[in-house]
């Protein structure tokens, strides 16, 4: 059975110190898994009769918040997380994602560190910057953050916990020693972070600190900086969970959103949508906004929850497969989101905020807008340019041969101006010169076995370019 083959894994730990923390790591992933199976034979379907659209004050609108002038009082009792426990594989890079450049030599983790930097001296104050590493993530960070010992800045950095893949049919470890290769490991997904947050002793040490509440969000949202709106608005509300939303457009109609379920705010994802219902969660009408992911904690309910075991967050199966012994098996792996742990927090509510907050950089369509003149860079902190009419971001749709990083640096290695662009599209072997300038809608498409050079200072207005051509 699972327990057996697991205490069978404990056996092959040897130091005492290392074989508790593996033990402790293990009675978490074999309670996750016992409510997987449970979970799996009974159904949690929801009942959809009553999910409603929230109430305003489980959604309250940025624009009502107000401003006060305790601000430096509370930002003395605040702390940033950035979740690093991802990998830039989807971006076709090796190691952590954060440590992928951005702008101007800066890599996400230094983008956010400059960020906190610049709020410690503004406020004169010492908000410490903490990093949920997973395995696959700490080596690389810690190397990356050396730099920063001599900066005054506070680095915490700590590790989510390390679960076992298991098999798809047997549902049995793939691992057998505490040594077993690392792809047969993974991260357990963000809502990992309570848990970690206090088994890592990270809660208490912050705590000791003086600190009550934790910025979180995903390294890879460069519009996610410390707003002092909210901090005064969740110390007011007294709420110990805050998750910030912004309005759903036609792109974004995936992301999980918050419901009212029988009075009580939590967090609905498309996976746990009835197929009957799902356009009816897509619509913007009934599910304005959708989780960025950006989530305020007050740390005592951090504590409290994970000591009370009040914690059961939605679990997300992860099917994969992966080379063992020379072949390919299927395994699962058991993930939960932060997000869905909203609901076992008081007062805990949804914010909704402006766009700006929301600039997540998952393709390499995502980082050519970020690299652009559409925005600047103000200690760390993206602002998009004021002269960019209507103040959002083209559609910037990139083929495959832009997928990996090191391909997309290799046919774009300037970024074009894109302040008057509206849409691009670009696919197949597509070389982009120096200086040029993209406005409206511009398709250049080159086909099979052709290439389009677009040359150096090029400007291209509203114009489809096909085939192989040379303009
Ligand atoms: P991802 O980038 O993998 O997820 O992680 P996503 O699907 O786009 O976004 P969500 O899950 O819906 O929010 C988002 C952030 O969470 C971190 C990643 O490093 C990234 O910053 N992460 C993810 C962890 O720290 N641990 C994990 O196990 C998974």
């Amino acid at each position: 059975t699972m327990k057996n083959e697991l205490n069978q894994l404990t056996e092959t730990v040897k130091e005492p110190e290392t074989k508790k923390a593996f033990k402790k790591e293990m009675d978490n992933f074999f309670s996750l898994f016992n409510r997987y199976l449970q979970e799996s034979a009974k159904g949690t379907e929801i009942d959809w009769d009553l999910v409603k659209s929230p109430k305003p004050k489980q959604v309250v609108e940025y624009d009502t918040l107000n401003d006060t002038t305790l601000t430096r009082d509370y930002l003395n009792k605040l702390a940033v997380l950035k979740l690093n426990g991802g990998l830039g594989t989807t971006m076709g890079c090796v190691g952590p994602k954060s440590i992928i450049e951005v702008r101007e030599g800066n890599s996400f983790l230094d983008l956010s560190v400059r960020q906190i930097e610049h709020l410690n001296r503004k406020y004169n104050v010492n908000v410490p910057f903490v990093l949920m590493n997973s395995f696959n993530t700490d080596e690389a960070t810690a190397k990356l953050i050396k730099k920063y010992e001599a900066h005054k800045i506070d680095i915490l950095t700590f590790n989510q916990s390390r679960y076992p893949r298991v098999h798809k049919e047997t549902l049995l470890p793939v691992a057998d020693s505490i040594d077993s290769p690392i792809d047969q490991w993974y991260p357990p997904g963000h809502g990992d972070v309570f848990e970690a947050l206090s088994n890592s002793g990270v809660v208490d040490k912050l705590l000791a600190e003086g600190k009550e509440y934790l910025f979180v969000s995903n390294i890879d949202n460069l519009g996610a900086v410390v707003d002092l709106n909210i901090l005064n608005h969740m110390v007011e509300t007294k709420a110990e969970y805050i998750m910030e939303l912004t309005n759903k457009t036609k792109a974004d109609v995936k992301g999980g959103t918050l419901i009212d379920y029988d009075g009580k705010v939590r967090l609905l994802e498309i996976a746990q949508v009835p197929s009957q219902h799902v356009e009816e969660f897509k619509s913007i009408k009934k599910f304005r906004y959708f989780n960025t992911n950006n989530l305020w904690f007050h740390l005592p309910s951090v504590k409290r929850v994970v000591q009370n075991h009040e914690l059961s967050m939605e679990i997300i199966p992860n099917n994969k497969t992966i080379k063992h012994k020379g072949e390919n098996i299927n395994i699962v792996q058991l993930e939960t989101a932060a997000g869905a742990a909203i609901r076992h927090f008081k007062n805990a509510h949804g914010v909704n905020v402006p766009r700006r907050r929301f600039l997540p950089v998952k393709t390499c369509s995502d980082l050519l807008l970020v690299k652009s003149d559409l925005y600047s860079i103000n200690h760390g902190q993206l602002d998009m340019n004021p002269r960019r009419f209507g103040g959002s971001a083209p559609l910037v749709k990139l083929g495959t041969h832009f997928k990996k990083v090191a391909d997309f640096t290799s046919h774009i290695p300037s970024i074009p101006k894109i302040l008057e662009l509206d849409h691009l599209t670009i696919t197949g072997n597509v070389n982009i010169g120096r200086n040029v300038t993209l406005k409206g809608t511009v398709i250049i498409v080159a086909s099979d076995s052709n290439t389009i050079d677009i040359p150096n200072g090029s400007v291209l207005e509203n114009c489809v370019i096909t085939g192989n051509l040379n303009i």
